[in-house]
């Protein structure tokens, strides 16, 4: 009687045999932050083992990933230039589709995936164009964003990703890739995106924060678990076909909820904060790093998440070649 469960647990086999959550290769994704210029691989500080790469540059790390059966990379981009209106996410020589199209010429089985937002390319390091009030203006901004998902396809982008967090974006952009031909581009939808310190170390990376006040107007309230269900609801009525959830590992519940209420693919986001907590602890020897990974990547597939954009998916690619995951 006593020990029913625990005869499933005396072997590391029948551990296996009977464990709930299994992660797929297939389900990572890799970001990748393509900067301007020649001849770069910088690490990013705030992000020990992670670079900006040049165009030219990328390629090796391409090569590494697809070596390790990863097929799948979110590009970000740091253009040289930035101005008011973020001109540079959409025009055609910008960096995100130079690179796309470099990418896509030399690996045919790579799938791109774009992050649709301006606050990379604005200099006042916003999501969207400011009114004279200084304020986002959403409507203004859909228009923009819907050229900047157009000129990624026309790229070569087999998916788009918008993060700004402006409303009725999903269906703007669904629209404008229908009317081009686009029929068949999938929207990943950054639908329930929380206003998070979770993301300091990528604004460093990406040299994006806002140059005043914060994103807490667009941006979801961590304190709301309701409101991500509606928020997800909106994208899928708009025409999502695949719903995230942002940051990852404090928004379990979140992931869960979704998975629940959304009957779409799930993909949970490990943030830059996510990443460079477990990678510095690590690095100082305070927690096992190896197994810190692997704990809590499960905990996300765990939630709920069928897909994962993460930092580590190098890492767990290996653990899973050599067993351990
Ligand atoms: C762009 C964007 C951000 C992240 C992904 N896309 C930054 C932000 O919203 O400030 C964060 C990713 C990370 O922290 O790893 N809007």
């Amino acid at each position: 009687m006593i020990n029913r469960g625990r005869r499933l647990r005396q072997t590391q086999s029948i551990r296996d045999l009977v464990c709930e959550t299994k992660i797929k290769k297939s389900s990572l994704i890799y970001p990748i932050f393509i900067e301007e210029g020649e001849n770069i691989k910088e690490e990013i500080k705030a992000m020990p083992m992670q670079y900006r790469y040049s165009i030219d540059r990328v390629y090796d790390e391409i090569e590494t990933l697809l070596k390790l059966d990863i097929d799948k990379i979110i590009l970000f981009g740091i253009p040289k230039e930035k101005d008011c209106v973020g001109t540079g996410a959409y025009v055609e020589d910008g960096i995100i589709q130079r690179a796309t199209r470099a990418i896509k010429q030399r690996f045919k089985d790579i799938t791109i995936i774009t992050d649709v937002c301006m606050c990379e390319y604005t200099s006042h390091g916003h999501c969207g164009i400011l009114d004279k009030n200084n304020v986002v203006d959403n409507d203004k901004t859909i228009k923009i964003l819907s050229k900047i998902a157009l000129s990624h396809v026309e790229a070569g982008a087999d998916i788009v990703a918008p993060s700004d967090m402006m409303d009725n974006r999903v269906e703007a952009i669904r629209n404008t890739l229908d009317s081009n031909g686009y029929i068949n581009t999938p929207i990943m939808s950054y639908a329930v995106k929380y206003a998070s310190s979770f993301y300091g170390p990528f604004r460093e990376a990406a040299n994006s924060a806002p140059s005043f006040g914060d994103r807490k107007t667009y941006q979801m309230d961590f304190r709301n678990r309701n409101e991500a269900i509606k928020e997800a609801l909106y994208d899928v009525e708009e025409g999502a076909d695949i719903i995230m959830v942002k940051p990852a590992l404090s928004y379990l519940d979140i992931i869960r909820d979704i998975r629940e209420n959304i009957k779409l693919p799930v993909c949970a986001y490990s943030v830059s904060g996510e990443y460079s907590m477990i990678k510095l602890a690590g690095a100082n020897n305070l927690i096992d790093e190896e197994k810190m990974i692997i704990e809590t990547t499960t905990s996300i597939y765990r939630a709920g998440a069928d897909i994962l954009i993460t930092y580590f998916a190098k890492d767990l690619a290996r653990f899973i070649n050599e067993g351990k995951l």
